[in-house]
């Protein structure tokens, strides 16, 4: 690697960090206390939310703002709320109706933890609070724009979004999928919520549509890329630098590009959607080089 490279690459380390810590605190600061006779769902809200993940969606807000000007305090709420959408999924993806997973972030489950219906409950609540964040006026001065974010997040969690991949996702197991489908699967289940990570910055900072739609086009290719190496580290990745299990994905029959094209082919695919994600935002200069380097690290992350 050239020592520009691992210059920028430093520097993309010591961003995720700055941010992930900027994400926990306005998390903090917006879950609910836990109080009153409900207080164990907002234990359970904030046991799902606080303290792991790598926070990429959290960066992907930040940096996309900061192209814009937005001011940080109003960006970190959209950082916050997409982080809360992404965990609530986490947690009912996790459901023994669903993936069964025991093991998240590097420790018990959200179910585990707890118990079922409370993992329900909680991923209800994280989902209703996400959305209540982008409404409030601190969000941004101008309702339109809270209006558009709205929006732009259910769209990307419902039916056509997040929930219809998810579905697609269950209905898959055990049958095969060709290519295509599995794109689909995948822009929907994972893509849709980064790219909406990816275009926020854009709505908070009214840019115009060109660089929105530009910003939107690098999201759904990262997350191509983001959803490929999942799956690869599912096949080849160890549980305890993933803080998930691993090998599951073959053993309950899922979907992935991994089953369509093999470890090899599928790492070629997710590299060259990298390189493409990267290419869109050729016209961004210097300010957008660590979203630029962001998609060579999903792909080369170990965790
Ligand atoms: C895991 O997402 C779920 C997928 C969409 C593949 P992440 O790998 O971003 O999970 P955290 O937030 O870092 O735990
Ligand atoms: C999950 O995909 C995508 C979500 C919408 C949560 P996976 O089922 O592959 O995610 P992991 O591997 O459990 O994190
Ligand atoms: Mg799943
Ligand atoms: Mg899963
Ligand atoms: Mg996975």
């Amino acid at each position: 690697m050239d020592a520009g490279l691992v210059s920028t690459q430093m520097e993309l380390s010591a961003a995720l960090r700055r941010v992930a810590s900027l994400a926990e605190s306005a998390l903090d600061s917006l879950l609910p206390p836990e109080e009153g006779a409900e207080a164990r769902l907002a234990t359970a809200m904030r046991y799902a939310t606080l303290g792991g993940g790598k926070r990429m969606r959290a960066f992907l807000v930040m940096e996309g703002a900061a192209l814009f000007s937005v001011a940080e305090a109003c960006a970190a709420r959209v950082a916050a709320s997409i982080e809360m959408l992404h965990a609530y999924s986490l947690v009912h993806d996790d459901l023994p109706a669903m993936d069964d997973d025991d093991l998240r972030r590097g420790k018990p489950s959200t179910h585990k933890a707890f118990d079922e219906a409370t993992a329900i409950l909680a991923g209800d609540a994280l989902q209703a609070r996400a959305f209540e964040v982008l409404a409030e006026p601190d969000t941004h001065s101008d309702p339109l724009a809270r209006c558009e974010l709205v929006a732009a997040l259910a769209a990307a969690a419902g039916a056509r979004g997040m929930a219809g991949g998810q579905m697609i996702d269950m209905l898959a197991e055990g049958r095969t999928l060709d290519g295509p489908a599995v794109t689909r699967l995948q822009a929907l289940k994972t893509g849709r919520l980064i790219q909406f990570s990816a275009e926020a910055g854009a709505i908070l900072g009214r840019a115009p549509p060109m660089q929105r739609h530009l910003l939107a086009a690098y999201g759904r290719d990262l997350g191509a890329a983001f959803q490929i190496a999942d799956d690869l580290l599912d096949a080849e990745g160890s549980p305890e630098e993933m803080g998930k299990r691993t090998g599951k994905d073959q053993a309950a029959g899922k979907a992935t590009m991994v089953a369509v094209l093999g470890v090899a082919r599928a790492r070629q695919q997710a590299d060259m959607l990298a390189r493409q994600a990267a290419g869109h935002l050729d016209g961004f200069d210097e300010r957008a080089a660590l979203l630029r380097a962001l998609a060579s690290f999903v792909v080369a992350r170990r965790t």
